[in-house]
């Protein structure tokens, strides 16, 4: 067992984080014996004949809701003793980067996808640790909101991307990312800002932390509130913050 973390999918359409799984830096990952996957169908494990796996919701109402036994025998399939198993629903908590931070620390990841209505309630109360959304809107598959979860935390864990790429992105202290340039200088009259040519690193850094900051306070007012709560930003930080508003009359919306 050389992986560091084994994603275990439970759907209905495993081509869907099959095509995630077998592409670009996840593939490599899974060369190196980094990550592990399982594709689970849950359709391998209805009780009849037709391979039923949904039926309407008891009460009464739209749509059709998958059915429990199935999805407890591909649980039980897995045979795994400790692991963390997740539904992805519209309804769940809303995934963070903190929460993918946490959850790529974890070895055995189980995670479970949704169709139609959802899924019986009995298995959120007997298996399911955490319910995650991916965001504030209803997709028709369960199986894209877990390929992007499993992005955001595969790419976490060790030896998959260099550490310093992880450093400076966005959320990284709850700022968002500085603007980058490369080749060539100069494109449709615009020129690379001129900090970035000169080779000064204090400077480089200083203009970059401003442009987190004013990026930050343009797309993401709410996360310098909450970078303000957590410690995260600096004396100079808060200098710089009202630097940008003296500097931008109207504050740095003014061109929304
Ligand atoms: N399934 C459907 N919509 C979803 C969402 N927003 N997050 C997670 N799973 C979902």
């Amino acid at each position: 067992m050389a992986y560091s973390i084994k994603f275990h999918v439970l759907t209905l359409f495993p081509e869907i984080p099959r095509a995630f799984f077998t592409s670009s830096i996840m593939a490599k990952a899974v060369q190196k014996e980094i990550i592990a996957y399982d594709l689970v169908n849950i359709r391998d494990f209805a009780l009849d004949a037709h391979k039923t796996c949904d039926d309407s919701p008891y009460g009464g109402g739209a749509g059709q809701l998958l059915l429990a036994e199935p999805i407890e025998k591909a649980l039980y399939s897995l045979k795994l003793r400790k692991k963390r198993v997740i539904y992805m629903t519209p309804s769940g908590k809303p995934f963070t980067q903190n929460y993918a931070k946490e959850l790529s620390k974890e070895k055995n990841l189980v995670i479970l996808c949704g169709r139609y209505e959802g899924i019986d309630q009995r298995i959120i109360d007997s298996y399911v640790d955490d319910e995650i959304s991916i965001g504030d809107y209803v997709l028709s598959s369960g199986e894209v909101a877990a390929n992007v979860l499993i992005d955001a935390v595969y790419r976490l864990v060790d030896g998959v991307i260099r550490q310093e790429s992880l450093e400076e992105e966005s959320y990284t202290n709850n700022l968002l990312e500085y603007p980058q340039y490369t080749r060539p200088e100069v494109f449709n009259d615009m020129r690379v800002p001129e900090v970035l040519l000169s080779g000064h690193h204090k400077n480089i850094a200083q203009w970059r932390q401003k442009m987190r900051l004013i990026k930050t306070l343009k797309n993401r007012p709410d996360l310098i509130a909450k970078a303000r709560s957590e410690g995260c930003l600096s004396k100079e930080d808060e200098k710089m913050i009202e630097q940008i508003y003296i500097g931008e009359q109207d504050g740095p919306n003014k061109n929304n």
